[in-house]
């Protein structure tokens, strides 16, 4: 009876199935929102909340993360037979540059020094879009415990923390599109080449988990101050005025992810890998940690 080509249930769907890559793409065109980051209405900050604004230590990673980030997902439109999901991630490398455009008017608005680098060039766009999926995986789920933590804290004007409200949504869905590409990326190659492409993909991942473990272990040590600014994500809580523990920012980010998630279409796969990770530290920390 209906004619929504997207109608079927959740059964019929098999990962890499023309209707799970046709769901997926419509899922990401259908959730895209416009906003023009050189229209904003930047909101006037007190002398102490510009300082606190100026005084995070991320501002220059986010600015180098978001160069990296925008091109490689761009140029991995092209790795991508299929017109509808070429075109999503050509969309997701467009929403990627306006993260990086909005980056740009908000330093320049509060005059906060950045050095802007030269456009990045992927050098293996797979490994390189691969690379980037899986560190937005662990950075986004951070990110939306930090950011309703900001929220709640009211360390900065309401006003602002809006105005990024849509990138925390644009991370939802990046992530989202990412690990159902991925599954269907490698259901689709020949079955000998599918071994090669999960090692590639756990190598990846193992690097990202590393880099993360490193900075965890440096949280609370005398070093604190000097982690690894690569995971801002996982360190910002120290600079947003929300006195938490680590186990309280694992808890705040495992509720955010699964209200954001839950928006949108339960037949999409979600992301496991960080979210279980997350739960398996939450549970072995000492609840003063
Ligand atoms: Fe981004
Ligand atoms: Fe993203």
């Amino acid at each position: 009876m209906s004619a929504d080509p997207v109608d079927f249930d959740l059964a019929s769907l098999r990962p890499g199935s023309p209707e799970h890559k046709h769901l997926l793409a419509r899922f990401f065109f259908d959730t895209h929102v416009e906003y023009d980051p050189e229209h904003i209405a930047w909101p006037t900050l007190t002398a102490e909340e510009q300082q606190r604004l100026t005084r995070l230590p991320f501002w220059q990673e986010a600015v180098s993360t978001e160069n990296i980030t925008s091109h490689t997902v761009t140029a991995a439109a092209s790795l991508e037979s299929d017109p509808e999901l070429s075109r999503a991630i050509a969309l997701q490398g467009f929403e990627e540059q306006r993260h990086a455009r909005l980056l740009a008017a908000l330093t320049a608005h509060y005059r906060i020094p950045i050095e802007f680098p030269a456009p990045y060039t992927p050098h293996n766009l797979q490994d390189d879009f691969l690379f980037a999926g899986f560190g937005e995986c662990f950075d986004s789920f951070f990110a939306f415990g930090l950011f309703a933590l900001a929220r709640e804290s009211g360390y900065f004007p309401a006003a602002l923390v809006t105005v990024f409200e849509p990138v925390m949504d644009e991370e939802v869905r990046h992530i989202l599109f990412f690990v159902n590409w991925v599954k269907a990326r490698r259901l689709q190659l020949p079955w000998w080449q599918r071994p090669v492409f999960r090692a590639r993909c756990a190598w990846i991942i193992l690097k990202q988990v590393a880099s993360r473990v490193k900075t965890a272990r440096s949280l609370g040590g005398a070093d604190a101050s000097a982690a690894n600014s690569e995971n801002f994500t996982l360190t910002a809580h120290q600079d947003i005025g929300a006195p938490v523990t680590l186990r309280g920012l694992l808890a705040k980010c495992l509720e955010e992810n699964e209200r954001r998630m839950a928006r949108y279409d339960a037949r999409l796969l979600r992301p496991r890998l960080v979210p279980a990770l997350a739960r398996g530290l939450y549970r072995v920390l000492p609840k003063r940690l």
